[in-house]
């Protein structure tokens, strides 16, 4: 049975004082609740935040790390710092990064095994853009992610990985995949998940829905079998439209 996981991605969104209100607030509502649950600040803020969630049972994310290790790499942010002061899971490949940044699968693999080998989590995104679903590319597109940014990834490793799926077109536009559209696409990832290692890897692997998430139409997507949570940015930024969706 694969627990629901309910992640906020603040993006480059909220200022000191809001992030710190706001991870108290979830820190009050979400107490004693029993899905699971992450936050990832922006960079800036992480530590002011984990100051609040230390002790909680919030999950501490950041939204990227760089795939080096310490050293002259301006601007980029190490696994050892973001453990350092409390993180324990790390989102890569969102679709912002890939497609805004340029980052490409083989960066995002490296950020991945970088991740797993300093012992933090992987929140792993994939997902296609509107022009290769209409050309009927969604799944292929998925796999071919997927081949590539768990590449090198062992069977023991892949607890610790969970898939996000992100239609990019889904993504802050207010369209989300129908529930039907969603758990086919999960169902596939889960498939194909299985092919690269097994059908156990792929029972347990927990398959998150992001795009344009919210209290309104959450219920009906975490209820199909292949969806076991969501990466969520709008609905994130305010305890009042998260919390909702983190206890259903
Ligand atoms: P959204 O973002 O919920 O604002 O669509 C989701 C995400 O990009 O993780």
């Amino acid at each position: 049975m694969r627990t629901h996981y309910i992640a906020g991605n603040w993006k480059m969104n909220t200022n000191k004082a809001d992030a710190v209100k706001l991870a108290q607030d979830l820190v009050k509502e979400l107490k004693g609740k029993k899905n699971t649950y992450m936050i990832a600040p922006p960079f800036v803020y992480l530590d002011a935040v984990a100051q609040v969630v230390k002790g909680s049972n919030i999950i501490l994310g950041a939204q990227d790390i760089a795939a080096n290790d310490n050293g002259a790499h301006t601007g980029e942010v190490s696994a050892d710092m973001l453990k350092d002061i409390g993180v324990q899971t790390i989102i890569i490949g969102h679709s912002e990064r890939r497609h805004e940044i340029g980052e490409s699968d083989m960066l995002i693999n490296a950020k991945v095994l970088k991740s797993l080998s300093k012992g933090l989590d992987v929140v792993l995104c994939i997902g296609e853009l509107l022009a290769e679903r209409e050309a009927g590319k969604a799944e292929q597109v998925c796999a071919f992610q997927l081949d590539a940014g768990l590449s090198g990834v062992t069977k023991e490793q892949m607890s610790h990985v969970t898939i996000a799926y992100e239609p990019v077109w889904a993504i802050g536009t207010g369209k989300t995949a129908t529930p039907a559209d969603a758990e086919s696409i999960h169902a596939f990832i889960r498939k194909h998940i299985a092919k690269l290692y097994d059908n156990k890897v792929a029972e347990n692997t927990i398959i998150q829905y992001g795009g344009s998430m919210k209290a309104a139409n959450a219920a009906e997507l975490l209820a199909e079998k292949d969806i076991d949570g969501g990466l969520i940015g709008g609905a994130a930024l305010k305890a009042e439209t998260f919390v909702p969706i983190c206890i259903l």
